[in-house]
């Protein structure tokens, strides 16, 4: 196929570091790369395949054609300049949550759904769910195909990478300020400050109590699984880790369920690491993940009291599976569909 021009909107951000890092090592050529940022970061150059590539605002770059553009700058941005990006040619990948229930909108996770990227969308643009979606629903994946699940609760520990760089620069200042005795550690990026502490509140709250985060992790799931009665709960907190978000998942199936038959059913499942008690690796951890593109899955076990729920701790690095490894390979599965670039 023909060398492709690839914009990264957000290229400066945690998000967008990876995603370079990504794309760099991935079979998709590249003849342009237009990095968009801030004015902040206008002129600063970043390496990509031995060249180094210029940092632009997105007004100057907006008057390039692309072939795809991955935006990663928050909603405002997205709403703002996706479809104007779609419009002269670009098949848009937005990471933000400006379209993800859009209903011409695909909400693709590779792993799960790659049947809604068959065509081209008409409206140019492909959602990457949150970060919190995409790990759940690929843990959840084979239960899902073959057990009927009644419902299924779960908490999220979600580290401050999620929020940003800003967000990890306030838990290291906060944390040093809190170590050194020097500073009370502030609070921009989170409602709360973060350093020592557990917040159960990410993202606005609406009028029923809930968060945006725990709606997203709802409607998300539902809109990928196709499933619109699938019975989810949510509760989502902020803790103070720098990257690498972990969900305690209970599943309560309409029948008993079978641990062995669980266990088989991940095991076979590409992209989950499994541990267990009898290993070295009785459960994984966000600070020591090895395998930085799989969805990591421990402490698998059976309700005593309840043949038919099932505990599952799911972890996962939110800034790699849960937004630029995603966004990645939704653009591989695009160039493998000849959606993009004269082929
Ligand atoms: N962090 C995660 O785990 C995660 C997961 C899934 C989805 N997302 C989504 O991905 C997006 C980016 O998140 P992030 O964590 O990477 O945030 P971030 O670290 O704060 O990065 C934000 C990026 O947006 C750029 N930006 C800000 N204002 C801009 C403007 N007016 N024009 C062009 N670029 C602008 C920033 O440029 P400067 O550096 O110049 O300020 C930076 O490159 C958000 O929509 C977020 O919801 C994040």
């Amino acid at each position: 196929m023909n060398p492709l021009k690839i914009a990264i909107v957000g290229a400066t951000g945690a998000v967008g570091a990876e995603l370079i890092k990504l794309l760099e090592k991935s079979h998709i050529p590249v003849s342009q790369l237009g990095l968009i940022a801030s004015s902040r970061s206008a002129g600063r150059q970043i390496a990509f395949r031995g060249g180094a590539w210029p940092v632009d605002v997105i007004e100057s770059a907006g008057n390039t054609t692309f072939d795809m553009a991955f935006f990663s700058a928050g909603g405002a941005i997205s709403l703002e300049w996706a479809p104007r990006f779609a419009a002269s040619g670009a098949l848009v990948i937005d990471n933000s949550n400006a379209f993800r229930m859009n209903p011409d909108v695909p909400l693709l996770v590779p792993q799960v759904n790659p049947c809604v990227l068959t065509s081209r969308p008409d409206c140019g643009i492909v959602a990457n769910p949150n970060c919190s979606t995409i790990q759940l629903v690929r843990a959840i994946r084979p239960l899902v195909q073959v057990l009927a699940i009644r419902q299924i609760v779960l908490t999220t520990y979600q580290a401050a990478s999620g929020g940003g760089l800003r967000g990890i620069n306030e838990l290291l200042t906060g944390s040093k300020g809190v170590l050194d005795g020097t500073d009370e550690p502030s609070s921009e990026r989170f409602p709360v400050a973060l350093a020592f502490n557990v917040i159960p509140q990410v993202g606005e709250f609406s009028a029923d109590g809930a968060t945006l985060e725990e709606r997203k992790l709802i409607q998300e799931s539902r809109k990928i699984f196709s499933l619109s009665e699938l019975k989810l709960t949510a509760t989502c907190v902020r803790v103070p880790v720098t990257n690498g978000h972990s969900e305690a998942v209970y599943i309560e199936f309409r029948e008993h369920v079978s641990l062995n038959n669980v266990r088989e059913l991940l095991a076979r499942e590409r992209g989950i690491q499994l541990y267990d008690n009898a290993s070295c690796r009785p459960y994984p951890t966000p600070r020591l993940l090895q395998n930085h593109g799989d969805v990591h899955v421990g402490r698998i076990r059976v309700n005593p009291d309840d043949g038919r729920g099932l505990w599952m701790w799911v972890v996962a690095n939110n800034l790699h599976v849960g937004a630029a490894l995603n966004a990645v390979q939704i653009a591989e599965l695009a160039v493998s569909n000849r959606l993009v670039g004269a082929i």
